[in-house]
């Protein structure tokens, strides 16, 4: 057990999905998984393990947010020896040729929050994915035809903006997308040796003002949750 998640030992697979929404969490259980055994509650952060193809994996809710996705994270490879963290959640566009639904490859993520200057002293810190997840999700997505994106995100604390053109600093400088989690994720991946990556479909564009559907959004995140399994699997 640990303070957030009430799971006893060997309950967790070494891969681990994380979603952003606990309710997703249990969608994906229920879609892909075999055997499934629901091993954690606490606070509704919903969290599963079943197998998908003879694998074991589990799917666990981080909520919304670097504080949220931290304690989840931190706690799944300090007190259940996670090896693989794989993020599958939605971004907002900040590049005119990325679609709707089109998928982002996050191979870095850079940040609006102080997190990694408190860490780094002042210094700035710029978080990385696994290059092996990387590439082998771009493969996945490259066979199934879904028209996919690798580059950096920004993860950000604030999903309502005060200025409404602060967006446009960052698509200037060839990030992709914002979100508000992978940039967190990443670090404590890094810092205890596992391997991270996120996938992220495009719900809504901050260029074009357009957004998805909830029952659209599920679609993509169906064929993106294929791919994380594929990407898993190598
Ligand atoms: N996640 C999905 N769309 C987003 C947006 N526009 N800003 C921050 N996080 C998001």
């Amino acid at each position: 057990m640990s303070i957030h998640i009430e799971a006893k030992q060997g309950d967790i697979a070494d891969i681990v999905l994380l979603p952003g929404d606990p309710l997703r969490a249990k969608q994906i259980a229920e879609n892909f998984l075999e055997d499934v055994k629901c091993y954690n509650q606490v606070r509704n952060m919903l969290g599963f393990t079943g197998t998908w193809n003879g694998m074991k994996v589990s799917v666990q809710g981080t909520g919304m947010g670097m504080p949220s996705i931290s304690i989840y994270t931190e706690e799944l490879v300090r007190d259940y020896g996670v090896k693989t963290l794989i993020r599958v959640g939605t971004c907002g566009g900040l590049q005119p040729d990325l679609g709707l639904y089109n998928l982002v490859l996050a191979s870095a993520a850079s940040t609006d929050s102080s997190m990694h200057k408190r860490r780094f002293r002042g210094m700035d810190y710029a978080p990385w994915a696994d290059f092996g997840l990387l590439s082998a999700a771009y493969e996945a997505a490259s066979k199934k035809n879904l028209p996919s994106r690798v580059g950096g995100v920004i993860s950000t604390d604030t999903f309502y903006q005060h200025d409404p053109d602060e967006w446009k600093l960052w698509a200037e400088n060839g990030i992709l997308a914002v979100e508000m989690e992978t940039s967190a994720l990443y670090a404590i991946a890094l810092r205890n040796k596992a391997k991270a990556l996120a996938l992220l479909t495009v719900s809504d564009s901050l260029v074009t003002g357009e957004l998805t559907s909830s029952e659209e959004r599920e679609k993509g995140m169906l064929a993106m949750v294929e791919v994380a399994l594929e990407a898993a699997k190598k």
